[in-house]
C-alpha cells in the first residue's frame, strides 16, 4: 500500500470520527483521519461537551461557595469571581483532552491528515493538494450552529454556544433563545456567575422530548434558582447597539409584541448536519430534507464504500451515540456484525440538579397505546440526598403494565447522569422493575432512590 493509500479514511475527528479511527486501527486496518481544526476532538472536545462541563463544574463550585457551604457550617468569608482563571481552567481541560486524542492517534499509528477533506470520487479524498485513496471513506463531519433568519450571530453581543463559552465578562442581562439542552446548561453557568437570565422558548415547555413531568419539575427548580422563562414566545427581531441588544418578542399565538433589553443574547435553537465543501453532490451521496447524510442500518450511504456516522446522520446529536456508531462501523468494516438500540441511548442535561432519561416517556407510551405502570420516589425522602442538602427532584420508572419490563427511566436530581446508567443496564438486559427492586443497593446512596422508585411501580416503596 502506498503512503497515500489507506484501508479507511475518516473525515472529521469528533467523538464519532476519532473513536471509529481508533477501533479501525485496533483491528489492523491502515487508517487516516482528516481534520481541518487545529486540534483533534471535534465539537465535543473543543466547543461542546468538554468546555461546557468545565464551566458548569466551575460555576457550580462558585455558587456552592457563595450560597450553599454556610448551611454545612463552612464559613467562607467574601466569595468573589475570577473569571479569567475559570476560563483558563476550561481551556486547560480542553487542551489536555484534545492532546490526549493526538497521543491516541500516535499510539494507534493513525495518520492525521491536516486540512479540509473533499471526496473527489469513490475511494478518493483530497486534502490540500494531495489526493489519498481509501477502500472505505467514513463521513463524520458532525454538526454546526443553527441561526435564526432575522438574527445574525456576531459571537460578541449575539452568540452561539461557542461564543457563550468565551464571554470575557459576566453579562448583567442574558437572553437565551431556546429552552433546550444548550440554553439551560449555558443559561445556568452565566446565571450562577451573576447574570439575570431569561430563557425564551417557542414551545409551551422547556426540554421538549423529555418526559413532561420531568421538564415541568426542571422549570420549577431552575425558576427557584433565578432563571426567568418566557414560554410560547417568538423572537421577532434583535437590534444591537453600543448599549446592548433590544429583542422584540411576541407570544407564539399572536398578541402584542413586547421588548426585552439585554447585554448578550445566546441563540440555542438546535444544530444542523455539517457537510459544507465535502463534495457530496459531486459523488452523488444522498442527503435528507434536513441536510443529513442518508444511511442504512449498516451506516452505508447510497454510494458504495462511503459511510456516515454521528451528528451528520439522523438520531440524537450526542457524543456517546456518535462513539457507539463509530465502533460498530469499524467492526462491520472488519467483517463483524453490530447493532445499536437507539431507544437505549441515555440523555443527560448537566444543570444542577441534573436531568437524565432513557427509553420511553409517558407521552410516547400514551401515543403508542402501550399500557404502563409508573413508580416515583422523591430525593427529599433519600437519606444521602438530605445529607448533601440536595433534595430537589425525583426518580421515575415506567414499566409495562403486564410484563413489568422497564420501558423508561427519568431522573431529575443530584448525580442523575450517573444514576441513569443503572436503569440503562437493566433495560439492555430486558429487565423488569422487580429486578431493580430486588437488587441490593448500598446504603446510604442516591441509588436507593432508584430501588424505591422500582418498588413504587408495585406500590410498595419502603421509605415514603
Ligand atoms: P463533531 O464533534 O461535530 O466533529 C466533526 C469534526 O469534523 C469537526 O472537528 C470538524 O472540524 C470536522 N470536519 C467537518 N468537515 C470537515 C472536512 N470537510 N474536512 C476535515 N474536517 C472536517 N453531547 C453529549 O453527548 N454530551 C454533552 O454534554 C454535550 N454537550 C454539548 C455542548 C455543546 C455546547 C454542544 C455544541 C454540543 C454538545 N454535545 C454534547 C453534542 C456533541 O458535541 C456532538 O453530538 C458530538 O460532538 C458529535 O460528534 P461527531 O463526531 O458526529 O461530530
Ligand atoms: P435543542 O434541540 O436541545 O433545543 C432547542 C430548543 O430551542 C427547543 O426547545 C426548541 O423548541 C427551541 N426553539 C427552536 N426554535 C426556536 C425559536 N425560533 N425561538 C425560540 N425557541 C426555539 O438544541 P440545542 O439546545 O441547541 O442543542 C443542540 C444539540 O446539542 C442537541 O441536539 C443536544 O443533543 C446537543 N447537546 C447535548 C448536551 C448534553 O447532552 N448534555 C448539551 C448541549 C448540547
Amino acid at each position: 500500500m502506498s503512503k497515500e493509500s489507506y484501508d479507511v479514511i475518516v473525515i472529521g475527528s469528533g467523538p464519532g470520527g476519532y473513536v471509529c479511527a481508533i477501533r479501525c486501527a485496533q483491528l489492523g486496518l491502515k487508517t487516516a483521519c482528516v481534520e481541518k481544526r487545529d486540534t483533534l476532538g471535534g465539537t465535543c472536545l473543543n466547543v461542546g461537551c468538554i468546555p461546557s462541563k468545565a464551566l458548569l463544574q466551575a460555576s457550580e463550585k462558585y455558587e456552592e461557595a457563595e450560597k450553599h457551604l454556610q448551611a454545612f457550617g463552612v464559613k467562607t468569608g467574601n466569595v468573589s469571581l475570577d473569571l479569567k482563571t475559570m476560563m483558563k481552567h476550561k481551556d486547560d481541560v480542553v487542551g489536555s483532552n484534545t492532546q490526549g486524542i493526538e497521543y491516541l492517534f500516535k499510539k494507534n499509528k493513525i495518520d492525521w491528515l491536516k486540512g479540509e477533506g473533499t471526496i473527489e470520487a469513490k475511494g478518493k479524498v483530497k486534502v490540500g493538494k494531495t489526493t489519498y485513496e481509501a477502500k472505505h471513506i467514513v463521513i463524520a463531519t458532525g454538526s454546526d450552529v443553527v441561526s435564526l433568519p432575522n438574527i445574525e450571530i456576531d459571537e460578541k453581543q449575539i452568540v452561539s454556544s461557542t461564543g457563550a463559552l468565551e464571554l470575557t465578562k459576566v453579562p448583567k442581562k442574558l437572553a437565551v433563545i431556546g429552552g433546550g439542552v444548550i440554553g439551560l446548561e449555558m443559561g445556568c453557568v452565566w446565571s450562577r456567575l451573576g447574570a439575570e437570565v431569561t430563557v425564551i422558548e417557542f414551545l409551551d415547555r422547556i426540554l421538549p422530548g423529555m418526559d413532561g413531568e420531568i421538564s415541568k419539575e426542571a422549570q420549577k427548580i431552575l425558576k427557584k434558582q433565578g432563571l426567568n422563562f418566557k414560554l410560547k414566545t417568538k423572537v421577532l427581531e434583535a437590534k444591537t447597539s453600543k448599549s446592548g441588544v433590544k429583542l422584540k418578542l411576541e407570544a407564539a399565538a399572536g398578541g402584542d409584541a413586547e421588548t426585552l433589553d439585554v447585554d448578550t443574547v445566546l441563540v440555542a435553537i438546535g444544530r444542523k448536519a455539517f457537510t459544507d465543501k465535502l463534495g457530496l453532490e459531486k459523488v452523488g451521496v444522498k442527503t435528507d430534507e434536513r441536510g443529513r447524510v442518508e444511511v442504512d442500518h449498516k451506516f452505508k450511504t447510497n454510494v458504495d464504500g462511503i459511510y456516515a456516522i454521528g451528528d451528520v446522520i439522523a438520531g440524537p446529536m450526542l457524543a456517546h451515540k456518535a462513539e457507539d456508531e463509530g465502533v460498530i462501523l469499524a467492526e462491520m468494516l472488519d467483517g463483524q456484525s453490530g447493532h445499536i438500540d437507539y431507544n437505549l441511548i441515555p440523555g443527560v442535561v448537566y444543570t444542577w440538579p441534573e436531568v437524565a432519561n432513557v427509553g420511553k416517556t409517558e407521552e410516547q407510551l400514551k401515543e403508542e397505546g402501550v399500557a404502563y405502570k409508573v413508580g416515583k420516589f422523591p430525593f427529599s425522602a433519600n437519606g444521602r440526598a438530605r445529607a448533601m442538602n440536595a433534595t430537589d427532584g425525583f426518580v421515575k420508572i415506567i414499566a409495562d403494565a403486564k410484563t413489568d419490563k422497564v420501558l423508561g427511566g427519568h431522573i431529575i436530581g443530584p448525580e442523575a447522569g450517573t444514576l441513569i446508567s443503572e436503569i440503562v443496564t437493566v433495560m439492555e438486559f430486558g429487565g423488569a422493575s422487580e429486578d431493580i427492586a430486588r437488587i441490593c443497593h448500598a446504603h446510604p446512596t442516591l441509588e436507593e432512590a432508584i430501588k424505591e422508585a422500582a418498588l413504587a411501580v408495585d406500590k410498595r416503596p419502603l421509605h415514603i
